[in-house]
């Protein structure tokens, strides 16, 4: 199993590209199933979720060829309706593929995702909408069957919580569906917003995108023709390397990137002493030489991302003083606490708030990553320890992390992918 070691107490310096955002590239992919014609999806990012969704559709019939960045997607040939263990298991996200084949062929049979590692993650808010737009849904031996022979039918969907999943779910089910969906309690995130505008591009009137209620005018089953779509830049992976930039003291430039999506971000970075140079697709961190403590609450965007927590949580271990993390949205995303404590952090936990105190110095130790985000952050700590440290089971991070350590070596980090 590969692993990444890092050399900490280099500075970096210069430019890194900002690759296309996994979470806008999964559902985009799966509303290509509401097409039966070729669909050319570019900037998208090279990581193992994206090769995850394009293998689900290849066995699902459809004919997907990709390289690296592009992949253009034919769906007209699609046979089965199943989406199994094998797939769903290895990626929560491939549920997002019930909403376009439910509302394309009015059957399908999607694995449960169950739990992660980040806390339970239910998907009933999904199946509740769906059974309000007609759906008839049996859970059995692990699968959601969702059925809609007759088609699904436009309905009025209150959201009991935002959901990011389902509102897509909602969104692709509604685009072919009979008559009006009126989503409220929306989530309006960035990747919602493209979705909505790929899906509204192909002439399916959507009002109110980004913002809480949504009204999609379904095509009544009419398959969608897609124009070419370049992927929104990955807000996550470019909050990622502005961490890197402050935790290592370190001006950094990004390019291609949207500063609009990540001002949640940049706003803490800014309390904890940063300066930007900010144009419109590119960014420069200044950070100072001692950064000042953070306090932030995780929250729907626009506000302070979940996806952002981990990260934080390690610039907060190298700041002066005493830091407040508080995570509303997954209740066991905290697993990245106990290894940024082996390194020689200060953190409490209690329930879902964790007390950052500040230190001088953290010290390299080998660790084990435990979920996406958390991963990256133990490799951000690792940036400032002394010594070696080496971060495993980074399997966690290629799913999301475009070439994480190639960008960071190009930075001038200390860092190399070795295998055990
Ligand atoms: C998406 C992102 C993930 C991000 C999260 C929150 C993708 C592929 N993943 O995940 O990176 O951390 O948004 O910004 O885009 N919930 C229910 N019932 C449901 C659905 C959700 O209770 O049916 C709860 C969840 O447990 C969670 C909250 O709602 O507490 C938000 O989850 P949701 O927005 O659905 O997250 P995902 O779409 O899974």
């Amino acid at each position: 199993m590969d692993y990444l070691q890092i050399n900490g107490g280099k500075e970096l310096s210069g430019e890194v590209t900002i690759s296309g955002a996994k979470n806008a590239a999964l559902p985009i992919i799966a509303a290509t199933i509401l097409s039966d014609n070729e669909v050319i999806l570019t900037n998208l990012p090279n990581v193992v979720d994206i090769r995850t969704l394009l293998n689900l559709l290849t066995m699902l019939g459809g004919s997907v060829e990709h390289n690296a960045t592009v992949a253009k997607v034919n769906n007209g040939s699609i046979t089965s309706t199943k989406a199994v263990y094998e797939i769903v298991s290895q990626m929560r996200a491939s549920i997002l593929v019930l909403g376009p084949l439910l509302a394309r062929f009015g059957e399908c049979e999607v694995s449960l995702p169950g739990g992660c590692a980040i806390g339970q993650r239910p998907i009933d808010l999904h199946l509740k909408a769906l059974e309000s737009m007609g759906a008839t849904i049996e859970i059995k031996s692990g699968y959601v069957h969702a059925m809609a022979p007759n088609g699904l039918k436009g309905a009025r969907i209150i959201f009991d919580k935002i959901t990011v999943g389902g509102t897509e779910n909602i969104v692709m089910a509604a685009a072919l569906a009979e008559g009006t969906t009126t989503i409220i309690n929306a989530a309006k995130e960035p990747e919602v917003v493209q979705l909505c505008e790929m899906i509204a591009e192909a002439g399916v009137k959507i009002t109110g995108i980004g913002s809480n209620e949504l009204t999609i005018e379904g095509t009544n089953k009419k398959p969608l023709q897609f124009k070419p779509l370049e992927i929104i830049p990955d807000r996550i992976e470019a909050g990622t390397y502005l961490c890197a930039g402050a935790i290592t003291h370190s001006t950094i430039t990004l390019n291609k990137v949207n500063p609009q999506h990540i001002r949640a971000s940049t706003e803490k970075l800014e309390s904890m002493g940063c300066t930007f140079d900010i144009d419109k697709d590119s960014m420069t961190i200044y950070p100072p030489k001692e950064l000042k403590p953070v306090n932030l609450i995780t929250i729907e965007y626009p506000g302070f991302p979940t996806d952002m927590q981990a990260q934080f949580m390690a610039v907060a271990v190298m700041s002066k003083g005493e830091s407040l993390i508080e995570e509303r949205l997954f209740e066991n995303r905290f697993m990245h606490v106990s290894e940024l404590n082996r390194l020689g952090a200060d953190i409490w936990l209690k329930s879902n708030t964790a007390a950052v105190k500040g230190v001088e110095k953290l010290y390299g130790a080998d660790i084990m990553a435990t979920d996406l985000r958390a991963s990256s952050a133990l490799v951000l700590a690792a940036l400032v320890a002394e010594g070696t440290t080496n971060v495993h089971r980074i399997y966690h991070l290629d799913r999301g992390y475009d070439d994480l350590e190639g960008k960071l070596s190009a930075l001038g980090a200390d860092i190399v992918r070795k295998k055990v």
